[in-house]
Protein backbone atom coordinates (compact mmCIF):
# COMPACT_ATOMS: atom_id res chain seq x y z
CA UNK A 1 0.00 0.00 0.00
CA UNK A 2 3.05 2.68 1.03
CA UNK A 3 4.23 3.48 -2.72
CA UNK A 4 7.54 5.28 -3.40
CA UNK A 5 7.38 7.84 -6.05
CA UNK A 6 10.88 9.65 -7.24
CA UNK A 7 10.29 12.84 -8.83
CA UNK A 8 12.29 12.84 -12.16
CA UNK A 9 12.06 16.79 -11.39
CA UNK A 10 15.71 16.60 -9.50
CA UNK A 11 17.48 13.90 -11.89
CA UNK A 12 19.96 14.63 -14.34
CA UNK A 13 17.88 15.21 -17.19
CA UNK A 14 20.95 14.42 -19.80
CA UNK A 15 21.14 11.14 -18.51
CA UNK A 16 17.37 10.76 -18.00
CA UNK A 17 17.36 7.26 -19.46
CA UNK A 18 20.07 5.59 -16.93
CA UNK A 19 18.50 7.78 -13.88
CA UNK A 20 14.76 5.66 -14.46
CA UNK A 21 17.16 2.51 -14.73
CA UNK A 22 18.79 3.85 -11.27
CA UNK A 23 15.96 4.71 -9.29
CA UNK A 24 13.82 1.62 -10.31
CA UNK A 25 16.57 -0.48 -9.17
CA UNK A 26 17.10 1.09 -6.10
CA UNK A 27 13.43 -0.15 -5.52
CA UNK A 28 11.17 2.60 -6.60
CA UNK A 29 7.42 1.96 -6.95
CA UNK A 30 6.47 4.58 -9.54
CA UNK A 31 8.20 7.46 -11.47
CA UNK A 32 7.01 10.68 -10.73
CA UNK A 33 7.06 13.10 -13.98
CA UNK A 34 6.49 16.84 -13.18
CA UNK A 35 4.90 18.47 -16.21
CA UNK A 36 5.04 22.24 -16.03
CA UNK A 37 3.87 24.62 -18.72
CA UNK A 38 5.57 27.72 -17.76
CA UNK A 39 1.96 29.18 -17.28
CA UNK A 40 0.07 27.74 -14.64
CA UNK A 41 3.25 27.49 -12.79
CA UNK A 42 6.47 29.43 -13.12
CA UNK A 43 8.55 26.85 -14.44
CA UNK A 44 8.86 24.65 -18.17
CA UNK A 45 9.73 20.89 -17.73
CA UNK A 46 9.32 18.48 -20.14
CA UNK A 47 5.77 17.38 -22.40
CA UNK A 48 4.70 14.34 -23.81
CA UNK A 49 7.82 13.80 -26.66
CA UNK A 50 9.94 12.92 -23.49
CA UNK A 51 7.47 11.21 -21.43
CA UNK A 52 7.41 8.72 -24.75
CA UNK A 53 10.69 7.99 -24.67
CA UNK A 54 10.75 7.65 -20.59
CA UNK A 55 8.08 5.51 -21.31
CA UNK A 56 10.25 3.11 -23.45
CA UNK A 57 12.99 2.55 -20.82
CA UNK A 58 10.78 2.52 -17.53
CA UNK A 59 9.27 -1.09 -16.05
CA UNK A 60 7.44 0.96 -13.38
CA UNK A 61 4.14 2.74 -13.55
CA UNK A 62 4.59 6.85 -14.62
CA UNK A 63 2.77 8.96 -12.42
CA UNK A 64 2.23 11.88 -14.33
CA UNK A 65 1.58 15.60 -12.71
CA UNK A 66 0.50 17.90 -15.00
CA UNK A 67 0.83 21.41 -13.69
CA UNK A 68 -0.82 23.03 -16.84
CA UNK A 69 -3.61 25.25 -17.53
CA UNK A 70 -5.52 22.76 -19.74
CA UNK A 71 -5.31 19.49 -18.71
CA UNK A 72 -8.16 18.71 -20.60
CA UNK A 73 -6.66 19.71 -23.81
CA UNK A 74 -3.41 17.74 -23.59
CA UNK A 75 -5.15 14.65 -21.56
CA UNK A 76 -5.34 12.51 -25.08
CA UNK A 77 -1.04 13.75 -25.35
CA UNK A 78 0.12 12.48 -22.32
CA UNK A 79 -1.95 9.39 -22.29
CA UNK A 80 -0.36 8.09 -25.91
CA UNK A 81 2.52 9.08 -24.40
CA UNK A 82 2.11 6.57 -21.53
CA UNK A 83 1.01 8.03 -18.60
CA UNK A 84 -0.63 5.53 -16.05
CA UNK A 85 -1.87 7.87 -13.65
CA UNK A 86 -3.15 11.37 -15.05
CA UNK A 87 -3.00 13.91 -11.72
CA UNK A 88 -4.33 17.18 -12.73
CA UNK A 89 -5.00 20.20 -10.58
CA UNK A 90 -8.05 21.27 -9.31
CA UNK A 91 -7.19 25.32 -9.75
CA UNK A 92 -6.56 25.10 -13.35
CA UNK A 93 -9.21 26.59 -15.20
CA UNK A 94 -10.72 23.86 -17.19
CA UNK A 95 -13.92 21.33 -16.88
CA UNK A 96 -12.57 18.69 -14.20
CA UNK A 97 -15.68 16.17 -14.60
CA UNK A 98 -14.39 16.02 -18.66
CA UNK A 99 -11.06 15.04 -17.54
CA UNK A 100 -12.38 12.60 -15.53
CA UNK A 101 -14.57 10.96 -17.88
CA UNK A 102 -11.96 11.25 -20.58
CA UNK A 103 -9.05 9.37 -18.67
CA UNK A 104 -11.63 7.03 -17.35
CA UNK A 105 -12.94 6.10 -20.68
CA UNK A 106 -9.20 5.42 -21.85
CA UNK A 107 -8.73 2.97 -18.69
CA UNK A 108 -5.84 5.14 -16.95
CA UNK A 109 -6.27 6.50 -13.43
CA UNK A 110 -6.98 9.93 -12.76
CA UNK A 111 -5.82 11.69 -9.60
CA UNK A 112 -6.60 15.63 -8.95
CA UNK A 113 -3.68 17.70 -7.09
CA UNK A 114 -4.72 20.25 -4.66
CA UNK A 115 -2.47 23.12 -4.14
CA UNK A 116 -1.80 24.56 -0.08
CA UNK A 117 -3.94 27.60 -0.12
CA UNK A 118 -6.73 26.07 -1.58
CA UNK A 119 -9.79 24.21 0.75
CA UNK A 120 -9.67 20.75 0.54
CA UNK A 121 -13.60 21.53 0.00
CA UNK A 122 -12.95 21.98 -3.45
CA UNK A 123 -12.35 18.79 -4.08
CA UNK A 124 -15.45 17.27 -2.92
CA UNK A 125 -17.75 17.02 -5.71
CA UNK A 126 -14.87 14.24 -7.24
CA UNK A 127 -13.66 12.63 -4.39
CA UNK A 128 -15.99 9.37 -5.35
CA UNK A 129 -14.67 9.27 -8.63
CA UNK A 130 -11.04 9.92 -8.23
CA UNK A 131 -8.27 6.72 -8.38
CA UNK A 132 -5.95 9.58 -6.55
CA UNK A 133 -5.36 12.78 -4.45
CA UNK A 134 -2.38 14.81 -4.85
CA UNK A 135 -1.95 17.17 -1.73
CA UNK A 136 0.63 19.36 -2.79
CA UNK A 137 2.96 20.16 0.24
CA UNK A 138 4.72 23.11 -1.76
CA UNK A 139 3.70 25.85 -3.97
CA UNK A 140 3.98 24.04 -7.36
CA UNK A 141 7.17 24.67 -9.81
CA UNK A 142 9.84 23.79 -8.12
CA UNK A 143 11.42 21.00 -6.57
CA UNK A 144 13.65 21.49 -3.16
CA UNK A 145 11.39 23.32 -1.23
CA UNK A 146 10.33 23.05 2.75
CA UNK A 147 7.49 20.62 3.30
CA UNK A 148 4.34 23.05 4.95
CA UNK A 149 2.77 20.43 7.43
CA UNK A 150 -0.21 22.64 7.73
CA UNK A 151 -1.49 20.83 4.44
CA UNK A 152 -2.14 17.54 6.83
CA UNK A 153 -5.36 18.46 7.42
CA UNK A 154 -6.46 17.97 4.50
CA UNK A 155 -5.33 14.51 3.88
CA UNK A 156 -6.99 14.17 8.00
CA UNK A 157 -10.27 15.40 6.39
CA UNK A 158 -10.09 12.87 3.41
CA UNK A 159 -9.35 9.48 5.75
CA UNK A 160 -11.81 10.72 8.36
CA UNK A 161 -14.40 12.81 7.56
CA UNK A 162 -14.71 11.75 4.02
CA UNK A 163 -13.46 8.04 4.14
CA UNK A 164 -12.01 8.69 1.03
CA UNK A 165 -10.59 4.81 0.14
CA UNK A 166 -8.05 5.60 -2.53
CA UNK A 167 -5.03 6.87 -3.20
CA UNK A 168 -3.44 9.68 -1.48
CA UNK A 169 -0.17 11.08 -2.18
CA UNK A 170 1.82 14.23 -0.88
CA UNK A 171 4.52 16.23 -3.12
CA UNK A 172 6.63 18.41 -1.82
CA UNK A 173 9.64 19.00 0.50
CA UNK A 174 9.16 14.66 1.67
CA UNK A 175 12.34 13.61 3.27
CA UNK A 176 13.13 11.09 6.64
CA UNK A 177 12.23 14.24 8.73
CA UNK A 178 8.44 14.87 6.96
CA UNK A 179 7.65 11.50 5.80
CA UNK A 180 6.37 10.05 9.15
CA UNK A 181 3.73 12.96 10.16
CA UNK A 182 2.70 12.38 6.27
CA UNK A 183 2.13 8.67 6.83
CA UNK A 184 0.72 9.33 9.93
CA UNK A 185 -2.56 11.47 8.60
CA UNK A 186 -3.30 8.74 5.99
CA UNK A 187 -0.83 9.93 2.86
CA UNK A 188 0.49 6.32 1.52
CA UNK A 189 2.35 7.91 -1.86
CA UNK A 190 5.17 9.57 -1.16
CA UNK A 191 6.62 11.51 -4.09
CA UNK A 192 10.23 12.71 -3.26
CA UNK A 193 12.75 14.89 -5.65
CA UNK A 194 15.54 16.03 -3.99
CA UNK A 195 15.54 13.50 -1.16
CA UNK A 196 16.04 10.66 -3.46
CA UNK A 197 18.28 11.97 -6.04
CA UNK A 198 20.30 14.36 -3.49
CA UNK A 199 21.01 11.30 -1.19
CA UNK A 200 24.46 9.49 -1.78
CA UNK A 201 23.23 6.25 -1.41
CA UNK A 202 19.53 6.15 -3.00
CA UNK A 203 18.63 1.99 -2.62
CA UNK A 204 19.23 2.81 1.50
CA UNK A 205 17.25 6.13 1.27
CA UNK A 206 14.39 4.43 -0.27
CA UNK A 207 14.38 1.95 2.31
CA UNK A 208 14.59 4.70 4.56
CA UNK A 209 11.55 6.16 3.60
CA UNK A 210 9.16 3.53 2.97
CA UNK A 211 9.97 1.96 6.39
CA UNK A 212 9.63 5.71 8.50
CA UNK A 213 6.15 5.63 6.61
CA UNK A 214 5.21 1.68 6.85
CA UNK A 215 5.90 2.48 11.08
CA UNK A 216 3.49 5.40 11.11
CA UNK A 217 0.66 4.52 8.28
CA UNK A 218 -2.25 4.49 10.74
CA UNK A 219 -5.23 1.73 10.61
CA UNK A 220 -7.70 3.75 8.13
CA UNK A 221 -11.43 4.34 9.52
CA UNK A 222 -13.82 1.46 8.30
C1 LIG B 1 6.89 20.53 -7.29
C2 LIG B 1 6.81 19.13 -7.89
C3 LIG B 1 7.41 18.09 -7.03
C4 LIG B 1 8.88 18.27 -6.76
C5 LIG B 1 9.22 17.66 -5.44
O1 LIG B 1 6.22 21.41 -8.11
O2 LIG B 1 5.43 18.79 -8.10
O3 LIG B 1 7.14 16.79 -7.53
O4 LIG B 1 9.68 17.70 -7.74
O5 LIG B 1 10.56 17.89 -5.16
P1 LIG B 1 11.14 17.77 -3.68
O6 LIG B 1 10.89 16.36 -3.23
O7 LIG B 1 12.57 18.09 -3.85
O8 LIG B 1 10.38 18.75 -2.83
ZN1 LIG C 1 4.88 16.64 -8.61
Amino acid sequence: MIRIAPSLLSCDFARIGDEVKKVEAAGADELHVDVMDGHFVPNLTLGPPVITMIKRVATKPLDVHVMITDPLKFAPSYLDAGADTYTFHVEAPDYPAGVIEYVKKRKKRVGMAINPDTPIERLKPYRAVLDLVLVMSVFPGFGGQAFIADVLKKVEILRHDWKFKGDVEIDGGIAPDTIGAAAAAGCNVFVAGSAIFGASDVPARIAQLRATATAAFPVLPA
